[in-house]
C-alpha cells in the first residue's frame, strides 16, 4: 500500500467523510433485501423500521469515520489495511441501510456530520494509543454492534422482511470484523472504555431514532 504523506491523507479522509455524510456510497455486494417482499406496512410500524433503519445507518456512518480515524494513526501497514478494509466492507452496509431508509420513505440522521466527527476523532484516539488498542476497539465495537443488531431483529416489524434479510447479514459481517481483529493480536480493553462506548452508543440510538 502507498504511504500518504499527511496532507494527501488528510484529503483522503476528508473525502471519505463528505462522501460518507452527504454522497450515495455504492455497495460491492447485493442487497440481502433481494427479492423480498416489501410489505406494505401500517403507519406505526413503517415508523417504527424507519427509527430502527435510521440508527443502523447513523451506526454504520460512525464505524466508517471510526475505522477512517484508526486508519490514519494506525502503525502497522497491516493494521491500517485491515481496518481499511473493514471500513469498505461497511460501506455495503452503510449503502444497504441508506437504501431501505429510502423504501421505508424516510431521511438519515440529519445529525450525520456531528456523528461522524465525533466518531472520526474517537478512532484517532483509539488509533494514538497504538495497534493492540485499535484492534481491540474495533473487537469492542463490533461485539456490541453484533448484540444491538440482535435486538433490533427483535424488535423490527415481523412484516419487515427486506430490513430483517439486511440486519442479518450486517450482524454475521459484523461478528466476522470482530473475530478477524481478535486474530490479528486485538487487546481485550479495559472498564470502564466498554462501558462508555456503551453509553455513548445508547446516547446516539435514542437521538437518531428521532433525527
Ligand atoms: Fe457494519
Ligand atoms: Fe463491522
Amino acid at each position: 500500500m502507498r504511504q500518504l504523506n499527511p496532507l494527501d491523507q488528510l484529503l483522503a479522509d476528508a473525502q471519505n467523510a463528505l462522501g460518507t455524510v452527504f454522497g450515495r456510497p455504492d455497495a460491492v455486494r447485493a442487497n440481502p433485501a433481494g427479492d423480498r417482499a416489501d410489505v406494505v406496512l401500517d403507519d406505526e410500524e413503517r415508523r417504527h423500521a424507519a427509527g430502527l433503519m435510521r440508527i443502523n445507518h447513523v451506526g454504520e456512518v460512525c464505524a466508517q469515520a471510526l475505522y477512517v480515524g484508526q486508519a490514519a494513526v494506525a502503525r502497522d501497514p497491516v493494521t491500517r489495511a485491515a481496518l481499511l478494509a473493514a471500513a469498505a466492507e461497511e460501506t455495503d452496509h452503510l449503502a444497504w441501510c441508506a437504501d431501505r431508509l429510502g423504501e421505508l420513505d424516510a431521511r438519515p440522521s440529519l445529525l450525520n456530520p456531528v456523528w461522524y466527527a465525533g466518531s472520526y476523532a474517537i478512532g484517532l484516539l483509539a488509533g494514538l494509543r497504538g495497534d493492540g488498542w485499535n484492534l481491540g476497539f474495533v473487537v469492542e465495537t463490533e461485539r456490541q454492534v453484533e448484540a444491538h443488531l440482535h435486538e433490533h431483529l427483535e424488535q423490527l416489524p415481523a412484516a419487515d422482511l427486506r430490513s430483517r434479510a439486511i440486519l442479518e447479514t450486517m450482524k454475521a459481517d459484523e461478528a466476522r470484523h470482530a473475530d478477524h481483529a481478535e486474530a490479528q493480536g486485538a487487546r481485550l480493553l479495559p472498564q470502564p472504555v466498554p462501558a462508555v462506548m456503551a453509553m455513548a452508543s445508547n446516547l446516539m440510538k435514542a437521538i437518531a431514532y428521532r433525527i
